[in-house]
């Protein structure tokens, strides 16, 4: 082996436990937030400067995530949104977490409604109809191969849902069903890669996704993401 390749596998074994512990300690805990401008095509005047606030992947754990919790319903507040998008991965392995989760995420205010779909994760580890039931109860929005309308100002907006991807069963068909060709629509799909799926026959979508924990692989501190997420 020659003497650049051991370095390099050197250098690889003493950043591979800092990695680890970024990923695993740290990552988890940070809070970022984007404000991306998003143009869509055909929009009504009605909708424009429309806000939403869209988070997902918390992955709660009540004996640590209190702080972050109270940091994330504070920063969603801040932005005083027009709906609030939340896109699955509640959970990490039990679904007991969901109830003082929404405990929190009931603080949110937004003027239009929180809408919220399955997660891989959740889908793992419960069942559809359960969670459903449990973001019902406090008031949000659940949306599993359905969708909402809601009126603003004097335009519609709707706002869809399908199944998680990986181990449910999403059925765009049906999630759209009823929504005119026209009408502007947010597609809360948790896993991104289905976006070539959910595009099929629309004239005015945006879809929204978790799932890739804003850039899976990046590497810390330099940001390179040597693959894209599936
Ligand atoms: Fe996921």
């Amino acid at each position: 082996m020659k003497r650049r390749q051991l370095l390099k596998l050197a250098a690889l074994g003493s950043a591979g436990p800092a990695t680890l512990g970024y990923w695993f300690k740290v990552e988890p805990g940070l809070l970022s937030i984007t404000r991306p401008e998003i143009v869509m095509p055909h929009l009504p005047g009605d909708l424009d400067g429309l806000r939403v606030a869209m988070f997902g992947d918390l992955h709660y754990k009540p004996e640590v995530d209190e702080p972050l919790m109270q940091k994330l319903v504070d920063a969603v507040n801040r932005e005083a949104p027009d709906l609030v998008a939340i896109v699955g991965d509640y959970l990490e392995y039990d679904d007991a977490v969901i109830p003082p989760m929404l405990e929190h995420l009931s603080r949110i205010e937004s003027k239009h409604g929180i809408f919220s779909v399955m997660g891989n994760h959740d889908g793992w580890y419960s069942v559809g109809s359960r969670v459903k039931k449990m973001f019902k109860e406090r008031g949000f929005d659940f949306l599993i191969n359905e969708h909402s309308q809601v009126t603003i100002n004097q335009a519609r907006l709707a706002i869809a849902g399908t199944d998680n991807v990986w181990n449910g069963h999403p059925d765009i068909a049906a999630t759209f069903r009823g929504i005119a060709r026209d009408t502007p629509t947010l597609a809360l799909i948790h896993e991104p890669d289905y976006f070539d799926t959910v595009v099929t026959g629309r004239d005015s979508i945006l879809q929204l996704s978790g799932h890739s924990h804003g850039g899976q692989c990046r590497v810390p501190l330099i940001g390179y993401a040597p693959r894209t997420v599936r």
